[in-house]
């Protein structure tokens, strides 16, 4: 076996040159991080199991037309995705009022927002990722009047498919985020989604009972993470060919 060139490590992913040019490999970490690492631990079989629920979102989104990096899965942790531009932004999208959001506006977690609500931070871990305007954005260069409008079509088409598609199996979809990448082909360029969509990037609660099944388990030391994130995966269906992830060792 060759070793394999390294691109980018992040808090929860790698980045491995792919197969081809224009591809890159996408390694699922067990590590979590949150408050911008100053909390961190290793959650056995979390890789694996946002490997598949992120294939997953992201195959159903392609299919109503997202487009987005996903290519194929590999393995357990591993997924080929297409090579993108990282835009340095956070796309957040709510629908009810959670998080930083309840924090800075003083609203009741759970309280129903009038409409769905995008925001923009800019991604930089030094700064913690400060929210930002469209000013902010197109000022700094780091995107273009006609990339934000198309990721905030984009954003509100996920937040469409995937609010029905988590209420179909009884999970509210409260926030999410999202980050985008550019494409290039000749002299022009688009953005389609990148990153991952999983239960670290969303908040998601049982719709009967607003149990928690994402990461503000962890965040905020509800512990049964993993078995949050497993049922989940349950509910999506895509547990079938899933290997012990709870028990322990991860295959
Ligand atoms: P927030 O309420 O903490 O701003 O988070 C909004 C959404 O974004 C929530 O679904 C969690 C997700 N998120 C990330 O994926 N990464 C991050 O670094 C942060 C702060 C939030």
């Amino acid at each position: 076996m060759t070793r394999r060139k390294k691109i980018y490590e992040g808090k929860a992913k790698i980045l491995y040159e792919g197969p081809e040019p224009g591809t890159l490999i996408q390694y699922f970490k067990d590590d979590a991080t949150a408050f911008n690492a100053q909390k961190k631990a290793v959650l056995e079989g979390k890789g694996v199991i946002n490997n598949r629920i992120s294939e997953y979102v992201m195959t159903r989104l392609n299919a109503i037309g997202v487009q987005n990096h996903f290519i194929k899965r590999l393995n357990l942790r591993e997924q080929l995705i297409k090579e993108v531009e990282i835009v340095p932004l956070e796309v957040v999208c709510r629908n009810v009022a959670a998080g930083s959001l309840a924090t800075r506006f003083g609203l009741p977690e759970g309280q129903q927002l009038p409409r769905s609500i995008i925001e923009f931070y800019y991604k930089n871990d030094k700064l913690g990722d400060p929210l930002v305007t469209e000013e902010h954005i197109t000022a700094f260069n780091w995107a273009q009047t006609q990339e934000i409008d198309d990721m905030l079509a984009m954003t509100l088409r996920v937040n469409d498919f995937l609010s029905g598609m988590f209420g179909a199996v009884g999970i509210t979809l409260v926030d999410f985020k999202i980050e985008f990448g550019r494409v290039f082909e000749g002299d022009f360029s688009r953005v389609i989604l990148a990153d991952e969509i999983s239960p670290d990037s969303c908040r998601l609660w049982d719709t009967a009972t607003n149990e928690k099944l994402d990461k503000d388990r962890f965040r905020r030391d509800l512990g049964n993470v993993i078995e949050s994130y497993t049922e989940v995966a349950k509910r999506l269906g895509i547990m079938k060919d899933m290997p012990r992830v709870i028990e322990g060792g991860v295959g």
